[in-house]
């Protein structure tokens, strides 16, 4: 399989076929993903979510993140790999993005991800010059979970579409590659997909986008308990390790484990 660089996505678009993504947090479930085809990798800051245990994207930095887009791009060997720039790293200003950046791409990533339309334009622009590829996500933003009120479908209504609108047309003039559209109704996620001139990546933002994007512990249901409706389950990883750890354990305790075969 051939690298996949950014202008691939593009091409695909043109093309009119789909891409997917991944998130992806270490060196063996990056090079699964990658033999299984997905087109990218994000190391995505939902890490705080689904590896280190918070209840929100906020509390990770790039102390937590970098190391693991060095581990992912050590098992990536065709897909772009792709890291989320965290909360507090890059808002105050181009310079400091530039910074954050800079440290995410020596770790390994290929390009960097931020949350942001309108106001942070002038931040891709200044990115992207400076040899960093930006990818856009717009919508729903978990980085602003507080402002937003909580986890809600944005652009609804036509006041707030436009604003949708509005975030993924700065994007692509500032230079951004490809943007996510994070829950956002279908129709207008369509608009925005049919409008722009770069590729869409969706998440809770239906099958009209360019591509799509999981988590991959959601898709694979590592992650139980609830999740939310826009992601489908492809297995039920949770059910089957937690089976396996427990025939390890009472293996154990039986003494059936470790067998003769097992033994020096
Ligand atoms: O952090 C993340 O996993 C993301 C994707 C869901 C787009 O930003
Ligand atoms: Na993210």
């Amino acid at each position: 399989r051939r690298k996949v660089r950014i202008q691939h996505l593009g091409e695909m678009r043109d093309r009119g076929e789909k891409f997917a993504m991944l998130t992806t947090y270490d060196y063996l479930t990056a090079q699964i993903f990658d033999t299984a085809g997905a087109h990218a990798l994000l190391i995505g800051d939902s890490a705080a979510n689904v590896v280190f245990g918070h209840d929100s994207t906020l509390p990770v930095g790039l102390t937590e993140l970098a190391p693991l887009v060095a581990a992912v791009r050590r098992g990536a060997t065709s897909a772009l790999v792709v890291a989320d720039l965290p909360f507090g790293s890059y808002e105050r200003s181009p310079e400091q993005a530039f910074d954050a950046a800079s440290v995410m791409m020596k770790a390994g990533a290929e390009a960097v991800k931020l949350e942001g339309g309108v106001h942070m334009a002038p931040t891709i622009e200044f990115l992207t010059r400076r040899g960093i590829p930006v990818m856009a996500h717009i919508g729903f933003t978990p980085q602003s979970v507080n402002t937003l009120g909580g986890n809600r479908v944005q652009g609804r209504g036509d006041a707030d579409a436009e604003r949708i609108r509005a975030d993924a047309k700065a994007v692509d003039t500032a230079g951004a590659f490809s943007v996510v559209l994070e829950m956002v109704p279908a129709a207008v996620a369509k608009q925005v997909t049919e409008a722009s001139g770069i590729p869409t990546i969706g998440i809770g933002a239906g099958a009209d986008c360019d591509g799509q994007v999981l988590v991959w512990q959601d898709m694979a249901g590592l992650a139980r308990g609830r999740v939310a409706r826009f992601v489908k389950r492809y297995a039920d990883l949770g059910d089957q390790l937690e089976h396996a750890a427990a025939e390890y354990v009472s293996e154990v305790a039986s003494g059936e484990f470790p067998g003769p075969e097992h033994t020096f």
